[in-house]
């Protein structure tokens, strides 16, 4: 072990960009100047320069009705012409779009020209179905060269995606299908996952049905070979794909004209379905997927390892890169298929100059040691991201020594599925990095730290971060529901966004995540609602009661620790706790998806409350985190925790 990584329980060094990466550097200071001079004619300059309009826009920004922004609102462009047509016309038809990698080592690559191809068969076969403006289209999908032309088809005429991640359930399938009223699903038959072929279509048969008929048709592309049902409203994608035209005249949308809608867990049950639309959105992840990035398209191999499911895949895997004309990295499966170095082995078979990865994923590797990723060639990598939760001082110093080298940038970068685009984070050879901190907002984007009543905290200290200032890539609200727009984000603060997170501002300004200030969790940087999983558990029938807590775990940041009441009738198979709690967990990744399955089932006599009946969580995470149980004399009945830690230990 090196010294460095002795040290960096107290890490306090601070990384400077080389000489030799700051003269190459895409980003300048001079953009921190230039937003802070005119933030709206920067943004105005950014969506003029980065993308192509088909109607220039003469507004930039449109904030009289606030919460609802409109950007470059008399502006139109066409998003997907923006991510193939126009570098094809450019004379970049022969570029590498992105080089797609399956679980079993089978492999493709598509060049712009290509990809352009195919999306225009895929627009016409989504019209040949009677899809249209603004009509919604579920894509339940593995991470296939498909799903990136089932988003950018969708989006070329005009139609809005809900893109669902593939681990999700059909119960959660059926409720998104259902909140959207999506018309029709684009599914495969399956996918591979962990070296074996994972079933989708069936999950769909099951979500349709159970689903209010707002499907009409499932369009299925071959991908697992795995033996599936087959009803009157399928089609093949490789059938309709061959036989559909490969010329497609894309028309322009308004820059509001709505783009996706991805669904995201919040503090209540139900998840809510973020909108995004095209102008703003397109513009600032183009912007930071440059910036950030340091994005050289003629040169570098770009590798974001998230899933198309999540809004990192659909910002940074397929609409920034494609704007930008990057060549990207797709890769299926999973980071330990069918051995421990496969990302490695991905990374000197491409050459990846780029890697975007989450925390999680980091410390997994860790844990295996660095004798697996050395086995491989990774001096391509020129700049590593992170994203998803914080990531700790130990984390980024292995990332930046043993996958980076030592030497390259390492960009922390915070922002969610609503801000649509990173929002805090260096520019790499422009910010000395800090270990640990996502650092300083981009250039045009203005947040704060509050307190609790909204005074704003001045110099060193913690509050709830919050975003000041509209920005391009914002949501546009939630799918149907605009008072929980209004609500959840806007409430709190007035006309500043709540974000959900606590952040410490430190001497020097940076700013350092501190987790959810809700009842979200984080899981592997995957977003959780603990109501979303109580109510889960509750719909078993041995369920009285439960209450559910994100505790702090060394690999995926959090896990879900869940503590539930038996039915008095159920008492019988109290008699065997562990195969309730493992038929618990079971009943939870079937109801919601696997990610949800909760790390540890306690089966308990009562849960801690309040003399008003609410549930004292901050004590259950302190005996699921194994501290000292915190002050218990607001609960109704103070004994009440001894007889759950002896229950539990
Ligand atoms: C929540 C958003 C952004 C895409 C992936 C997650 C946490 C995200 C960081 C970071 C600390 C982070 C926040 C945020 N988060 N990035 N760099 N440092 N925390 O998107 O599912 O919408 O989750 O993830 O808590 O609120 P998401």
């Amino acid at each position: 072990m090196t010294v460095e990584i002795d040290h960096t329980l107290e890490e306090i060094r601070r990384f400077r960009p080389s000489p030799e990466f700051a003269a190459q550097a895409v980003a300048s200071e001079d953009l921190y100047d230039r937003a802070k001079a005119d933030r709206l004619g920067f943004w105005a300059d950014h969506a003029r320069e980065l993308l192509t309009w088909s109607k220039p826009f003469t507004r930039t920004l449109d904030w009289s009705n606030p919460p609802f922004a409109k950007w470059f609102e008399d502006g139109e462009l066409n998003v997907a012409v923006n991510c193939l047509d126009r570098h094809v016309e450019a004379g970049n038809g022969d570029r590498v779009a992105f080089h797609w990698e399956g679980e079993p080592g089978d492999s493709k690559s598509y060049t712009y020209a290509q990809l352009t191809e195919e999306v225009k068969r895929a627009a016409n076969v989504l019209e040949s179905l009677g899809v249209g403006e603004g009509d919604r289209v579920a894509v339940y999908l593995p991470m296939i060269p498909e799903a990136v032309i089932s988003m950018l088809a969708v989006a070329r005429i005009g139609a809005i995606h809900s893109v669902v991640f593939g681990g999700f359930s059909s119960d959660s399938l059926a409720s998104r299908i259902d909140d959207a009223e999506a018309k029709l699903v684009i599914t495969a038959d399956g996918g591979y996952r962990k070296g074996k072929v994972f079933p989708l279509k069936p999950t769909v048969d099951d979500a349709v049905t159970k689903s209010g008929g707002s499907v009409e048709h499932v369009l299925v592309v071959r991908r697992g070979e795995n033996d599936i049902a087959w009803t009157d409203r399928d089609i093949w994608w490789h059938e309709a794909r061959d036989a559909a035209s490969p010329e497609h005249e894309a028309k322009a949308f308004g820059a509001e004209h709505p783009l996706f809608i991805l669904y995201t867990s919040g503090t209540t049950g139900k998840p809510k379905g973020i909108l995004h639309t095209s102008g703003g959105y397109l513009t600032q992840v183009a912007f930071t997927h440059k910036n950030v990035f340091d994005l050289h398209p003629e040169t570098d191999v770009y590798w974001s390892t998230a899933d198309v499911g999540w809004i990192t895949g659909h910002s940074y895997v397929v609409y920034g890169p494609l704007a930008n004309g990057a060549t990207s990295v797709i890769y299926e499966g999973t980071p330990d298929t069918p051995h421990a170095g496969r990302w490695w082995e991905i990374i000197e078979k491409y050459k990846v100059s780029i890697l975007y990865a989450a925390p999680t994923a980091i410390r997994s590797f860790m844990k295996q040691g660095r004798s697996i990723p050395q086995q491989f060639n990774l001096r391509s990598l020129r700049l590593l991201g992170s994203v998803g939760e914080p990531i700790n001082p130990e984390a980024w110093i292995w990332y930046r020594h043993v996958i980076g080298g030592g030497s390259i940038p390492v960009v922390d970068t915070w922002w969610q599925t609503e801000t649509g685009g990173i929002m805090i984070s260096a520019l790499p050879g422009v910010t000395d990095l800090k270990p640990g901190s996502a650092q300083t907002p981009i250039p045009g984007i203005s947040v704060d730290i509050l307190e609790e009543n909204g005074t704003p905290v001045e110099g060193e200290g913690g509050g709830l971060l919050v975003v000041t200032e509209p920005w391009p890539s914002m949501l546009r609200g939630i799918w149907g529901d605009p008072e929980r727009f209004k609500e959840t984000y806007w409430e709190k603060f007035g006309d500043k966004y709540f974000a959900g997170d606590g952040a410490r501002r430190d001497e020097d300004g940076d700013i350092w995540l501190l987790g959810r200030v809700d009842d979200v969790m984080n899981v592997s940087g995957h977003r959780l609602s603990t109501a979303e999983i109580e109510s889960s558990l509750v719909a078993h029938p041995y369920t009285a009661e439960a209450a559910v807590v994100g505790a702090s775990d060394e690999t995926t940041g959090q896990a879900v620790v869940a503590f539930v009441i038996l039915k008095e009738s159920q008492a019988v198979l109290a008699a065997d706790f562990t195969t309730t709690s493992e038929e618990l967990r079971k009943h939870v990744a079937t109801q919601i998806g696997a990610i949800a399955r909760p790390r540890q089932v306690f089966i308990v006599p009562e849960l801690p409350k309040t003399r008003s009946g609410k549930i004292m969580r901050r004590l259950l995470r302190d005996l699921a985190e194994g501290r000292q149980i915190g002050d218990t004399t607001t609960l109704a009945d103070t004994s009440i925790m001894e007889v759950i830690s002896s229950q539990v230990r």
